[in-house]
């Protein structure tokens, strides 16, 4: 168990799998938690469902105004935040280069690394004047293996440059910065893309351990490194893909190669 007692926690993409698991275990360690999302009636749910210690507000990571606003919104009730998840996020499309229009590689990569950046700089600009506090990103595998997916690829990829560039710019003033690399989990974001005719069972078969990580267990590493356990890690990238960076060229044979 990780005790949260202290800590006022403020999550992108709050309402909707890896951020409601995140934001649900923080608060029952006893934290108060600060749902940020563009779905305003998903966050107010989960809000609700809470109860007390949970606060809500809308905000858009691809806007500089509506993340400032919700934070404004959310400092009334939560007088400082020393802990903040950006688990906002949109999918990945699949097309090829050659026929990707720029507007849509634009616009997964600008979700994911301008709102990461955007809601680091309010949120940590926040932290500074109140002390301090730590800062965990959502990258994916897709930063450290490329995948064929572009612009959520090279944002995801960028997103994990960016938390080591501010994890040195803060590191002398008590701000701690550290991204996860999911592989595949089990969230709305993945049945979404089922729902939609994707067969998932190439994933589960290209992952040792054969299943993708539950919410929850991408949580309890946020817990980790949102808490003081974690007081020596800045800058750190923490893999949690049920093996798939290990795997390289040995799954197609099954286990060992004959
Ligand atoms: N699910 C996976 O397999 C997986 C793997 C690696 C990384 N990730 C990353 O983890 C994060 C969370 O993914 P998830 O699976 O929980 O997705 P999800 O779709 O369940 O939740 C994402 C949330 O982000 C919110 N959101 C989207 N755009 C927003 C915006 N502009 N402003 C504010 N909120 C916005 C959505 O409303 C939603 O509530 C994403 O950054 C995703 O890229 C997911």
């Amino acid at each position: 168990m990780i005790k949260l007692q202290q800590k006022s926690i403020v999550v992108t993409g709050g309402a909707s799998g890896i951020g409601a698991a995140i934001c649900t275990a923080a608060h029952k360690e006893g934290a108060t938690v600060g749902i940020v999302d563009i779905n305003g009636d998903a966050a107010q749910e989960l809000c609700t469902a809470l109860g007390r210690r949970a606060h809500f507000a809308v905000g858009d990571v691809e806007s500089e105004g509506s993340i400032d606003a919700a934070l404004e919104k959310l400092s009334t009730s939560m007088p400082a935040f020393n802990g903040c998840v950006t688990s906002a996020g949109i999918m990945p499309t699949r097309e090829p280069i050659e026929e990707m229009p720029l507007e849509n590689f634009k616009r997964v990569l600008e979700n994911h690394i301008n709102g990461t950046f955007v809601t680091c700089k309010l949120v940590g600009r926040r932290m500074l004047a109140t002390g301090g506090g730590s800062i965990v990103t959502m990258s994916s595998v897709l930063a450290l293996r490329p995948g064929p997916v572009l612009g959520y690829g090279a944002g995801k990829a960028a997103i994990k440059n960016l938390t080591q560039a501010m994890a040195v710019q803060w590191s002398k003033k008590n701000i701690r910065v550290n991204t996860i690399c999911p592989g595949w989990v089990d969230t709305p974001f993945i049945r979404k893309q089922e729902a939609a005719g994707r067969d998932l069972s190439p994933i589960l078969n290209m992952t040792p351990m054969g299943r993708m990580a539950l919410p929850s267990e991408i949580a309890n590493i946020a817990l980790f490194l949102l808490s003081d356990l974690s007081s020596a890690m800045t800058g750190s990238v923490t893999v949690a893909d049920c093996g798939i960076t290990l795997a390289g060229g040995y799954l197609p044979y099954g286990e060992l190669p004959e």
